[in-house]
């Protein structure tokens, strides 16, 4: 096994890199993949950046360049459902391209040819996942949505919900994983730490919490996954 590990920005992954015993570094298509041993478990560790063509690159490269066989995609994501709070974690089980609409060629989020509007996520490395943040956080589990858009006014994510009534977060890079992974037959998860309620206090409330605490959540977790 090589476990692939994305975020889309530094503070998500931090400590993790540093955390890689013989560390190696190489970079291409102007991203740096760390690789090394996390915790025993052979990984490469890489900032996708912001959205859904960065995170299709960063995966695919992963996977043809560095061999990885598992990828894990850990950041932040606003919340989509009441229930979802600040500081919750969420674990995708499916993933939807929510600005993704080739109506009436396809019916509204079908990608076309892969006759899925939705990707589901590797069963065995989600229940892992959820198990190690059960230990820092209450942990929801179900489908997260992506897309090139920060979700940051109350009607937007209120069309969101209304179109996707299952959806628990939204964020910008892991449907994106998804597709990919599928395409390439390699097992995926995806886990969000929520930072804010993708309303009008949203780009607030992000900056905040990406300052202070969403590098804890994703370091802990990992930490456990590996370790266990
Ligand atoms: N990531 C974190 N918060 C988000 C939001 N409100 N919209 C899109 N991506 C996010």
């Amino acid at each position: 096994m090589r476990l692939g590990i994305i975020s889309a920005l530094a503070e998500e992954q931090h400590g993790l890199i540093e955390a890689l015993e013989s560390p190696y570094k190489l970079v291409h298509g102007m991203r740096e993949y760390t690789g090394g041993k996390l915790w025993e478990i052979d990984a490469v560790c890489v900032l996708s950046r912001i959205g859904k063509v960065a995170a299709a690159m960063t995966a695919s490269i992963l996977v043809e360049k560095f061999g990885v066989t598992h990828i894990v995609f850990t950041g932040v994501a606003g919340s989509g459902d009441k229930n979802v709070k600040v500081g919750d974690i969420v674990v995708a089980e499916e993933l939807v391209q929510h600005d993704f609409d080739a109506s009436p060629l396809f019916p509204q989020f079908e990608i076309p040819l892969t006759g899925l509007s939705r990707f589901a996520t590797d069963t065995a490395l989600t229940e892992r996942l959820a198990a190690a943040a059960a230990q820092t956080t209450r942990v929801h589990r179900g489908m997260i949505a992506s897309g090139d858009q920060f979700i940051g006014k109350l009607a937007q994510i209120q069309a969101l919900k209304a179109a996707l009534p299952d959806l628990l977060a939204v964020e910008m890079e892991g449907a994106a994983v998804a597709q990919v992974c599928f395409e390439l037959g390699v097992p995926f998860a995806v886990i969000r730490t929520i930072s804010d309620n993708a309303n009008d206090d949203a780009a607030v409330d992000f900056m905040h919490f990406i300052k202070t605490v969403a590098s804890r959540y994703a370091f802990d977790v990992i930490e456990r996954f590996c370790k266990e």
